[in-house]
């Protein structure tokens, strides 16, 4: 599947990483470079990327990077080691909720416990493998999970034509065609005259920002969507089914989200729409039985008070911003997978295969 969009460029032997500003799209196309572990925390912390795949993926190149700086600065391999493991540290508290990005530093860290390494050489190899692998995953499983989800989704409504996304899931936020956005993109080449319903997502805008500019690269017809129209359009019967991606997913199924993925939830099972999670298996916690534990990331207040630098609300008022909400499982028909589609209460099953990078 060809996709037009990347969100970031490795140069491997500067130890320089570029991310696409996702904070300016659609109006500028600019790029910010980082070229250690802080300034790779401080790009996550800032939205500069976001996307759970590729807050994974920045995590695993934010430990390449500061191995090479502090190669670069001389550090033996035991003053290496100490500091490669505060930049995990550090890294682990940029963002709260996106699992994946857990999963990556784990991967990174187990493989550095585990391996004989001889010198500082050895190691950097072994950190930009891994980095390495993690991109190539979340690309390949974007791949599966279109072809997975667009076939699914033929069989359950072989008249599709109108699906309604949330947030953005694409190239933009993994390294590959996207997660429920790929799916849509798989959709498009298979139905001619498919039409997204793009929620707009306040209050930070990937959808009416990112993810539009996304479909408008692709050339794929779109309406962008206020998110309080989206209920009324179900009523109308003008969505015949809501693809969403994911940041948590516990064993059971319970899936956190963009804000407003629960309420898209319920509008779909009141009007009997298929409600599809669209996420790899990186995606999944497996040390949580349900969402009830699921850390839900709260963002500054001014994200609600302020559109492009004009604030919109009162100056005494005051706003609450949670950046994420967990959809029960019961309100879920499928979540696709690299490894298959699944009802939620199969999940656990899935978990067991074994297509790990
Ligand atoms: O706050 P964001 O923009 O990082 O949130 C992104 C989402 O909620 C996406 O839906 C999710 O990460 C899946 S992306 C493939």
């Amino acid at each position: 599947m060809k996709f037009k969009v990347s969100p970031l460029r490795v140069d491997w032997d500067k130890g320089i990483v570029s991310f696409i500003d996702q904070r300016i799209i659609p109006y500028e196309e600019r790029w910010v470079e980082v070229r250690n572990g802080k300034e790779t925390y401080q790009a996550i912390k800032d939205m500069v990327l976001r996307g759970a795949p590729l807050i994974g993926v920045a995590g695993a190149l934010g430990v390449y990077l500061q191995a090479k700086r502090d190669i670069e600065s001389g550090m033996n391999l035991d003053e290496i080691f100490r500091d490669l493991e505060d930049t995990i540290n550090l890294l682990r508290k940029s963002r709260p909720t996106a699992v994946n990005l857990f999963w990556a530093l784990e991967k990174v860290r187990n493989a550095i416990q585990s391996s004989s390494l001889k010198n500082s050489a050895e190691l950097l190899n072994l950190l930009r493998r891994i980095a390495e692998e993690i991109i190539n995953y979340e690309s390949e499983v974007c791949v599966k999970m279109s072809e997975i989800g667009a076939k699914l989704l033929l069989e359950l409504k072989p008249n599709l034509r109108r699906v309604l996304t949330h947030c953005n899931t694409g190239a933009l936020a993994t390294t590959g065609p996207g997660t429920a956005l790929g799916v849509i993109r798989k959709l498009a080449e298979l139905v001619p005259d498919l039409m997204v319903w793009v929620d707009e997502t306040r209050p930070y805008l990937q959808g009416a920002r990112l993810t539009a500019w996304e479909l408008v690269k692709e050339g794929i017809d779109h309406r962008v969507i206020s998110d309080s129209a989206a209920a009324y359009l179900m009523s109308k019967g003008l969505v015949d089914a809501v693809l969403v991606g994911a940041d948590r997913i516990a064993l059971n199924g319970d899936t956190a989200n963009k804000i407003g993925t629960y309420s898209l939830s319920l509008g779909a099972k009141r009007h009997g729409i298929p409600f599809i999670v669209v996420a790899p298996i990186s995606s999944v916690d497996p040390n949580l039985p349900d969402g009830s534990s699921i850390p839900i990331e709260e963002r500054p207040e001014d994200e609600v008070h302020y559109i492009r630098g004009v604030r919109i609300t009162p100056e005494q008022s005051k706003a609450f911003n949670p950046a994420f909400d967990v959809t029960p499982a019961e309100l879920i028909s499928y979540i696709i997978t690299e490894r298959g589609a699944f009802k939620p209460e199969e999940l656990k099953e899935a978990l067991k295969q074994t297509t790990e990078v």
